[in-house]
């Protein structure tokens, strides 16, 4: 493995590519990372960064909308097959079919949808501002929420807001953690602070000591005076809990089907060879349409906007 980290150290420094990589990669990928970080955090690096060339470690609509956000980079993408079950919950023309029954809806969508659902939203958000973006909408203003239902509902909860209409998706990695294992786990760890990302479950969001996006969740941790977690999201993130709080203690939350834990296969197919693969080739790369591009681009920034 040594080895292979060597040889993309190499060939980022000969290309001059900085490599952005989600907390839910592989460890191994987290090395190489320039920036780690939650979805939203990456999309603002990758407006504002200064290299020609950008390697997006994560599932193709992070690559999308690095490339949304800086048309005149290049993005390369290690495994095009990554995609994400949630964003391909919701087909752009199916979605274009929906948001056509409520003329006069504000349309927020998630920023794991691909860039044709991003080109009908008007204002996306990640989950660490979900909440300040549907604030931001005037109270009388129906919305519809895609594509995620439990973080969907997990907002109109927290606003106590009536008029959203909920897309029906959700992530298959969230989806499937368990209550019963939660509490299970609880009863060894009684004194574990719970941490929950809000696609999961409304029955498991209910457990949580924190619940948001993973940003917030490692700012939790640090924060806490707890120091241990059960953690309910994808464990790749404990990678970088256990750099930044070496005393603390973080366990894995199980699956419903009983595993100890629940990985997303879509992020962990980006391994150091296919980074390696990607960099020797400068391919594939996202290449995207000019006018959706353009209209996407609308509905990120004025999240950005918003915080
Ligand atoms: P974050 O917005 O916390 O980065 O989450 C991204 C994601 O894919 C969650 O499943
Ligand atoms: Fe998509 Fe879920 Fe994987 Fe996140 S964890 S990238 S939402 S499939």
């Amino acid at each position: 493995m040594e080895n292979f980290i060597k040889r993309v150290e190499e060939l980022k420094r000969e290309k001059g590519v900085v490599i952005l990589a989600h907390y839910y990669c592989r460890p191994e990928v987290q090395r190489v990372a320039d920036f780690l970080g939650d979805s939203l955090a990456l999309s603002v690096k990758a407006r504002d960064i200064e290299a020609k060339t950008i390697l997006f470690a994560g599932v193709h609509f992070m690559g999308e909308t690095a490339k949304v956000l800086s048309p005149e980079k290049r993005v390369l993408i290690p495994n095009p097959e990554a995609t994400c079950s949630l964003a391909e919950s919701c087909p752009a023309a199916d979605f274009a079919k929906f948001k056509a029954q409520y003329p006069e809806a504000v349309v927020v969508a998630y920023v794991n949808t691909t860039v044709g659902v991003k080109a009908l939203t008007d204002i996306c958000c990640t989950s660490s501002n979900a909440l300040q973006v549907v604030e931001s909408i005037p109270q009388d203003k129906t919305i519809i929420f895609a594509p995620d239902k439990n973080l969907g509902s997990y907002i109109q909860k927290v606003t106590g807001r009536k008029n959203m209409i909920l897309w029906d998706g959700a992530c298959h990695v969230h989806e499937k953690f368990s209550k019963e294992g939660i509490l299970e786990l609880k009863k060894s760890h009684p004194e574990a602070k719970v941490v929950v990302h809000p696609e999961c479950r409304g029955e498991v969001a209910d457990l949580a000591d924190y619940c948001g996006s993973t940003a917030g969740i490692l700012s939790y941790c640090g924060k806490s005076d707890g120091d241990t977690f059960i953690v309910v999201t994808e464990p790749g993130i404990l990678a970088e809990m256990e750099k930044r709080y070496p005393h603390k203690h973080f366990i894995p939350a199980p699956s419903i089907e009983g595993k100890a834990c629940n990985e997303c296969e879509y992020m962990k197919m980006i391994t150091l060879e296919s980074i390696i693969a990607c960099l020797e080739n400068e391919s594939p790369i996202i290449e995207l349409d000019e006018d959706t591009r353009k209209k996407a681009s609308k509905s990120i920034e004025a999240m950005v906007k918003v915080g």
